[in-house]
């Protein structure tokens, strides 16, 4: 790969330098988007879930499931999610099986239980009991080797993020043990291609040309250790229409461009995952939205999900970000600093209100960094587009851009993470937010063309303001943040064991007690 800036380093895992401004991980190749999903969908379509009463289990599971053929991936998890009130704990295996015909062997194997009282559906979500055969010690074959990891995507409590952050010194090696120990891993990743491929599989047999995409957070590589799952429905993906067929399906009238239309259509997919689908519960319907959406919990797979339709523009905005994250080392760290501190302070909420998202809080990020010369414009990527790289989303939607980042010449800034940290937060305290929009496609700051609080360009559909919901309120809010940041990078620099580095940035009573001292400044 030749991606911006990201030669000669240490790998996140192993030594690293002791110079902060040397600290970065290995590069990787770089897998072009569509790709990446098409090789965790086929590892999703060769892969099973298996429930077992408790976790010591996990090696009878392998045992008895090597007989169907060679194992890819093995797993334990726990799945922690509140059903009815209830705090519902799973201990469950994941496996995925190196060949396809492997997978049909084990379903093949699998049978119903108290057929009277049950939805016969076939899934590859079972459940383990003890029998005779499943006690039988078969021989291990290629199975041998493999090693069952426990507890594959625990979530670190507060206190855990704290005590990693103050075992390192620099701030720079901080950002990278941060991102290092809540992002996403691949345990977490392959439960969430799962899930879209439980839903695609439970319509396929009426809609051969249905997917389910997932999107957001969770394929982007912006999304941390038990983030929501973001998913897209479309119901026919190749709808080209055959000229020359003389025989055409007969079907009943639906318009997407019709509400009533959508809304039934939702309703009917919402009742029917929640009543065929085992995992599938805690089913919402918010169909009134501009963006209509099924809110549901996967409590086998221990994922909340949103669930959409035909909403390809958030499906390249996602893989936009994707190759955003791709094209240098310190851009995944450093937004997940300005996240996990902008979290830690109140600024972001897991309620959709009228304040400023992980979204838009990336965008900014991405911005920042283009002004630093980390990152380029997207008219510039526009403009190395080739024929392959168009795409047109939901009729109307230019999402050409480049795709294969490897072409693109490299960055000459070397900045450390702790500087592109405080200068993240000294820009923006400075930034005329009354008169400047932020423009990702210019890659530079513009002039708003409405007088909405905070304007975030969207960088597909540029007459549109990714921030247009942030009140007057929250903006104020975050300036003070950035302001407060700023001073705390600069001025705290003998720190304390207890507020160390980054420690004393995510600090609520640090920032509150700014802000009083800055309200009293204002009167
Ligand atoms: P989310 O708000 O869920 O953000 O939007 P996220 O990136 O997944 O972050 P978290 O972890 O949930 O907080 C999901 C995706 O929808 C698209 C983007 O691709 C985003 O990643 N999106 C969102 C847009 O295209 N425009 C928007 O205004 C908001
Ligand atoms: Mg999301």
């Amino acid at each position: 790969m030749s991606t911006v800036g990201t030669e000669g380093f240490a790998t996140l895992d192993g030594a690293r330098s002791k110079s902060a401004s040397t600290v970065s991980p290995k590069a990787n190749s770089y897998i072009v988007y569509d790709e990446l999903l098409r090789q965790r969908k086929a590892e999703a379509s060769r892969s099973i879930i298996v429930q077992v009463q408790k976790e010591n289990l996990c090696d009878d599971v392998l045992l008895y499931c090597s007989q169907f053929g060679e194992i890819n991936k093995i797993f334990h998890y726990t799945s922690h999610i509140i059903e009815h009130s209830q705090k519902e704990n799973k201990d469950l295996v994941f496996i995925e099986f190196k060949d396809e015909k492997h997978f049909e062997a084990a379903l093949t194997a699998s049978t119903h239980a108290n057929h009277q009282y049950i939805i016969p559906a076939c899934t590859p979500m079972l459940w383990f009991r003890h029998t005779k055969s499943s006690s039988i010690k078969k021989k291990l074959t290629s199975n041998k080797q493999i090693e069952i990891k426990k507890d594959s995507c625990k979530v670190l409590s507060k206190m855990e993020i704290k005590n990693k952050l103050a075992k390192v010194d620099s701030i720079s090696e901080q950002i990278l043990t941060l991102y290092d120990f809540t992002k996403l891993n691949d345990a977490g990743t392959r439960l969430r291609f799962f899930t879209a491929y439980q839903i695609e599989r439970c319509f396929k047999s009426l809609f051969p040309n249905l997917v389910v995409v997932p999107f957001g957070s969770s394929v982007n590589t912006f999304g941390k250790q038990g983030c929501d799952l973001d998913l897209s429905l479309i119901l026919d993906q190749n709808n080209t229409e055959k000229i020359s067929s003389s025989l055409v399906y007969q079907t009943k009238y639906f318009s997407g461009q019709n509400k009533t239309h959508v809304k039934r259509l939702m309703e009917t997919i919402a009742d029917s995952m929640s009543t065929f689908l085992p995992g599938v519960s805690n089913v919402k319907k918010i169909l009134e939205a501009r963006v209509p959406i099924i809110k549901f919990d996967h409590l086998l797979c221990g994922v909340e999900c949103d669930l959409s339709t035909t909403n390809m523009t958030a499906y390249y905005m996602s893989e936009l970000l994707y190759i955003f994250g791709e094209m240098d080392w310190r851009v995944r760290p450093l937004v997940f600093t300005i996240r996990k501190w902008a979290e830690s302070i109140g600024l972001t909420s897991k309620i959709p209100g009228p304040w400023i998202s992980n979204f838009m809080l990336t965008m900014m990020v991405l911005f920042f960094l283009q002004q630093q010369h980390v990152l380029p414009s997207i008219n510039s990527l526009k403009l190395s587009a080739s024929q392959n790289d168009v795409r047109v989303a939901d009729v109307h939607v230019d999402c050409t851009f480049l795709r294969d980042i490897t072409k693109l010449p490299k960055t000459k800034n070397t900045d450390s993470l702790e500087k592109l940290l405080l200068d993240f937060f000294s820009y923006y305290s400075n930034f005329d937010f009354s008169a400047k929009a932020i423009s990702l496609n210019m890659g530079k700051p513009v002039l708003k063309s409405e007088n909405h609080p905070l304007y975030i360009c969207n960088p597909l559909e540029v007459n549109l303001n990714v921030s247009r919901i942030v009140s007057i309120d929250s903006l104020h809010r975050l300036v003070l943040a950035f302001r407060d940041a700023t001073w705390v990078l600069e001025t705290k620099k003998e720190r304390n064991h207890e507020s160390k580095g980054l420690l004393s940035l995510f600090s609520k009573e640090s920032i509150q007690k700014n802000w009083k001292e800055s309200k009293k400044t204002a009167r």
